[in-house]
Formats: C-alpha cells, sequence, structure tokens
C-alpha cells in the first residue's frame, strides 16, 4: 500500500520520501511504482514526461530519521499495533510539532495508535483503498483527540492527490470495512455449504467474487486476496470465528496463499 500512496502523491506532485524497514521491500516498492507508471503510459493514461517526472520525485530512504522533515506522515506497516506503536514512538521523536501523522490502519483503532505520540490531536486516520492509484476513496478518521485543523489538512491533501476524503468515526471497520467484512466473512463460509461463486456471480452479478471456483469438477476454490487483503479479512472479519471448511465439507484447505496473495482452498462437494 505504501508504494501506491507514494505515486499517487508523486503524481500529484508531491516530493516523498519513500521508507521501508525492508531494504528488499523498498527495492521492490520502488520497480513497482516504476512498472505501474510504465504500463499506465503504454495506455496513454499518463505522458512519458509525468511518469519520469513523479518517479523522480519519490526518494527512497533507509533512514527512518529522514522522514522527519516530512509535513505529512502516512504509515503503512503491517497491520500490527505493537508494530505501530514502535514506528509512531519513532516517528514522535524526529517530527516537527506541526506535522501530520496519518496511520493507513483498515482496523485498528486510531486513537490507540494517536495515544503513543505526544500530539494525540495531529494524529489522523488516512484510509486508502488498494490499489491506491486507481481507487477513488480515502477514509478519513478522527480519532478521539485528532483536532478539527488536522481532519482538515488531511482531506486536503486527500483531494489534492485526488481522491475522494470522506470524515469518519474511528469505530470498528470504520465505513467501508464495516459492511464489507461480514460480506466477506459470509463468502468464505459459503464456501462449505454450497457453491457460493455461481452464487455470487449469476445471481448476485458480483464479478469479482472474492471467491472463484475453478477446474474441471469446480472443486478448487480461490479466494482471492489481492484486493482486499484476505488474512486481514480471516483475522478481523466481523464474524464470530474464521470459517472451518473442513467442518462444513471441504476436505482439505491447504491454507496456502501464493505470490498474488491466492489463498488456495481444496474443497470437496456432496
Ligand atoms: N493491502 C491492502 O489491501 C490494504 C488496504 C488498505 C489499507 N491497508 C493497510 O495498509 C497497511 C500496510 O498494508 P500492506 O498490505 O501494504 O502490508 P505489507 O505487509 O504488504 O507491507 C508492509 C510493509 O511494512 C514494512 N514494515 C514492517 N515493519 C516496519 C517498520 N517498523 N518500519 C518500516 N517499515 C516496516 C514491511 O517491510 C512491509 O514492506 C496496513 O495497516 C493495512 O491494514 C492495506
Amino acid at each position: 500500500m505504501g508504494s501506491g500512496i507514494a505515486q499517487v502523491a508523486a503524481l500529484a506532485r508531491f516530493e516523498v520520501l519513500l521508507h521501508d524497514a525492508s531494504p528488499d521491500a523498498l527495492l521492490g516498492a520502488m520497480a513497482g511504482v516504476k512498472r505501474d507508471l510504465g504500463e499506465r503510459t503504454g495506455k496513454g493514461r499518463l505522458s512519458a514526461t509525468e511518469a519520469t517526472e513523479a518517479l523522480s520525485r519519490i526518494n527512497p530512504t533507509r533512514e527512518f530519521q529522514d522522514l522527519g522533515t516530512a509535513d505529512l506522515i502516512i504509515e503503512a506497516v503491517v497491520e500490527d499495533l505493537a508494530v505501530k506503536k514502535e514506528v509512531f514512538r519513532k516517528l514522535d521523536a524526529i517530527v516537527a510539532p506541526e506535522a501530520i501523522l496519518a496511520t493507513n490502519t483498515s482496523s485498528l483503532s486510531v486513537s490507540a495508535i494517536a495515544s503513543f505520540t505526544k500530539t494525540p490531536e495531529s494524529v489522523v486516520g488516512m484510509h486508502f483503498f488498494n490499489p491506491a492509484p486507481l481507487m477513488k476513496l480515502v477514509e478519513i478518521i478522527r480519532g478521539s483527540q485528532t483536532s478539527d485543523a488536522t481532519v482538515r489538512r488531511a482531506s486536503e491533501f486527500a483531494q489534492r492527490v485526488k481522491k475522494t476524503p470522506v470524515v469518519c468515526k474511528d469505530t470498528p471497520g470504520f465505513i467501508v470495512n464495516r459492511i464489507a467484512r461480514p460480506f466477506y466473512g459470509e463468502a468464505l463460509r459459503l464456501l462449505g455449504v454450497c457453491r457460493g461463486d455461481r452464487q455470487d456471480r449469476e445471481v448476485g452479478r458480483l464479478s469479482h467474487g472474492p471467491v472463484r471456483v475453478d477446474g474441471p469438477d469446480r472443486d478448487r476454490c480461490e479466494l482471492r486476496s489481492d484486493q482486499v487483503g484476505l488474512r486481514a479479512v480471516l483475522a478481523r472479519a466481523a464474524v464470530p470465528s474464521p470459517p472451518h471448511p473442513e467442518k462444513d465439507g471441504a476436505s482439505r484447505n491447504t491454507g496456502e496463499e501464493d505470490k498474488k496473495g491466492v489463498l488456495h482452498v481444496q474443497v470437496k462437494w456432496d
């Protein structure tokens, strides 16, 4: 997500510092941005000059300290409160008092994250959707102590990067995931009960799944996580428990997620 957000900001002519704790991830992120900009240029959506200029505005850095010069920091590290706590504590020590600290969390409490800093009024949720360069919506999440000025500045930034900000409360799932996660959870449960894919596609006309059934015997299911973060869905779906394909009729859940982020589940239909 971080690289997509960096790309969006660079295309809107912001100078961007991109940091990741993993040097490989940083290299991969830059390569991903370059590839995506190239594809857009190939499709005629961007001029070669715009792509080159946007790429040159993203400065990868391996030094966390470099982030101290930024006016706005959008954190997009793993969805783990302990890791975010460490990051916000470190940011708190280096940023200017007027800097905005935004978190791209999908499900954690913005107020809890803000509590790791001495300036909770400057901490706000900025929840971009994946893929960030394509998706228009950004949820602006007001924590219990977020100031009006911080909400306004975060919303203005979202507009300047050509997104549609929607201000919402710091409640579990915010707006979109609150609606979507029960849907994903039920789609996963449906796997063991009936051929949910046909229902999704042919009755519900949900062309993207999230469940796709493949193979001549329609016995191989792919639960797509490349767009929605399947692990997060499984971990935090607003359902009482994760699905139990075995118990519900599936023969085996390999639980193997491939490089495209697709979880392969073997299902035996009655
Ligand atoms: N993937 C999505 O669909 C999606 C959508 C909206 C929001 N989000 C949110 O964005 C955030 C990132 O999600 P993701 O899917 O990009 O995760 P990811 O695991 O793909 O990337 C997280 C990156 O954080 C880096 N990292 C870990 N600890 C770090 C640290 N201490 N300092 C610096 N970098 C560190 C990792 O090296 C990794 O490259 C999460 O909060 C997630 O909930 C994800």
